[in-house]
């Protein structure tokens, strides 16, 4: 794998297999790969006769009071188990060659409504940061397709709408939630989690679970499946986010005659916030 730190060097060799008929595809990532995130390059390997993967932990999409600084930052284990993949080409940037003018004064992308809500409200301006990063990267690779996992199912709906809303030529492609053994999503940020809390953080997956059971037997009775959710996930001791029984597209909150419906939760540990989702249809 060739790893690229600047925006002319990737272009250039890239416009080469653009030119020769490659179909590219990419995975952007802020990196600490687990297997949730090999996977989306195994998938985007089947697809694409380039993948180009980024790691950038993009300082725009962190509110104040976050992790940008402790962020895991594992650059050289990562580069063996991108190397094992076969991925082609790794972009790993600096902040210079990002934001060269500096993060104050740079061009932002805007996708209302939709950030609004759900790890929107919890986390103003963090959609601004992934929509403005994932546009400039976009603009830096020109993919034929870029893969986004489920796992962040508001981030993935957000830029598919940019995409649409923007007509990127870009074709996004969603992929699987990746578990633990016990059902927790793999997240970078499940390092975190403390030992008293690890065996109980399977509750937020359960949660929801039980919500989708609920409402397939035809109970609709939505603000109390989630009240009662809310009150289950607290019963272990962490504190809920949200938990919200959603239209799958729009992200507002579902009407009872939706066919496709989400069902998405945020709860926060002592020094981890977790998020999960579900998606059932109805017919
Ligand atoms: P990051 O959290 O590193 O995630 C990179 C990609 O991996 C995202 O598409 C995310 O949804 C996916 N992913 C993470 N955990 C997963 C799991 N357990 N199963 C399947 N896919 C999973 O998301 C970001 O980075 C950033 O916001 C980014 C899009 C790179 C913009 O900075």
């Amino acid at each position: 794998m060739q790893v690229f730190h600047t925006v002319n060097g990737l272009r250039e060799i890239l416009r080469k297999h653009r030119n020769s008929g490659q179909k590219i595809g990419f995975v952007p990532t802020m990196g600490n790969l687990h297997d949730g995130h090999l996977a989306l390059i195994k998938q985007a390997k089947q697809t694409n006769d380039i993948v180009v993967c980024s790691i950038f932990v993009n300082a725009l999409q962190f509110g104040l009071n976050e992790d940008w600084d402790k962020y895991p930052r594992t650059y050289d284990s990562d580069c063996e188990k991108l190397d094992q993949e076969d991925c082609d080409y790794l972009f790993y940037p600096e902040d210079s060659e990002m934001y060269p003018n500096g993060l104050d004064t740079q061009s932002r992308v805007i996708c209302p409504t939709m950030t609004d809500v759900l790890c929107g409200a919890s986390r103003p301006g963090h959609f601004e940061g992934v929509t403005t990063v994932v546009s400039k990267l976009f603009n830096i690779v020109q993919p034929d397709e870029a893969i986004f996992g489920i796992k962040d199912y508001q981030q993935l709906a957000v830029i598919k709408r940019m995409t649409e809303d923007l007509c990127l030529p870009v074709k996004i492609i969603s992929a699987p939630i990746h578990r633990e053994a016990d059902g927790l999503a793999m997240s970078s940020r499940n390092s975190y989690i403390n030992e008293d809390e690890r065996p109980k953080v399977k509750v937020l997956k359960q949660a929801l679970e039980l919500i989708a059971e609920q409402i397939k037997a035809g109970d609709l009775e939505f603000t109390q499946l989630e009240m009662e959710a809310k009150k289950r996930i607290e019963s272990e001791g962490f504190k809920a986010d949200y938990v919200t029984i959603s239209n799958r597209k729009t992200l507002e909150p579902a009407a009872v005659d939706d066919r496709e419906i989400t069902i998405l939760g945020a709860m926060y540990t002592a020094s981890a916030r977790l998020i999960d989702n579900i998606s059932i249809n109805l017919d």
